[in-house]
């Protein structure tokens, strides 16, 4: 991506989506983008997926089911069956991004699909771009100086403690906790496990 179709993208991601949430993708790329050339991930892939990530995030729940309802992806279908609506706009991000953007790429699609709920699976993209999100320097909470503390030496690690702290919050407010959610949470604290034996064998 030159840096003119990167303005390009940027424009056109600026006439669907409120200026809030632009600025908001915008400190996503950034930290995204910083993340990315650290970690030795591609940092274009790391800039589309940031600027679409929360392309669908404004759209009313009317018109995330009603695209939901038109696909053939599993991971939306999928999706579109757990109790959280509102982390459809994930999923439905993804799709709007191949549909009206030209997004072919799986893994930047994927990273989109999975920025808000998690997934036990995800690549070093995915979990760059979730972090960056959760983590963006417009985020106050109090826990996110733990999670940015880790951001620079161990991806898992973070996204272990974004995931538990994200649990804590949704059951402190009854809200509804997508599977997902649960699935990540779970395969990130074994990988944890496995990596704090391996140190002590070592
Ligand atoms: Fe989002
Ligand atoms: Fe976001």
């Amino acid at each position: 991506m030159t840096p003119q179709e990167r303005v390009r993208l940027v424009d056109l991601v600026a006439g669907r989506v409120p200026k809030k949430r632009l600025k908001h993708m915008l400190r996503v790329e950034t930290l995204a983008v910083r993340l990315a050339r650290f970690w030795g991930v591609s940092e274009e892939k790391a800039s589309v997926a940031s600027l679409l990530h929360d392309i669908a995030r404004d759209e009313p729940e009317s018109f995330l089911l009603e695209l939901v309802k038109d696909t053939n992806d599993p991971l939306v279908r999928e999706m579109a069956e757990t109790f959280a609506p509102v982390v459809l706009h994930a999923p439905v991000g993804a799709l709007i991004a191949r549909r009206d953007f030209g997004v072919g790429d799986p893994e930047i699609l994927q990273a989109i699909a999975l920025h808000t709920t998690g997934a036990p699976q995800m690549d070093r993209l995915a979990m760059i771009v979730f972090l960056a999100d959760y983590c963006e320097p417009g985020r106050h909470f109090a826990g996110v100086e733990e999670v940015r503390s880790l951001l620079f030496s161990s991806l898992e690690t973070a996204m272990l403690r974004a995931l538990e702290q994200m649990l804590v919050y949704l059951r402190q407010n009854s809200r509804p906790i997508d599977r997902h959610t649960l699935d990540a949470t779970a395969a990130f604290a074994r990988l944890a496990a496995e990596d704090s034996q391996r140190l002590h064998q070592g």
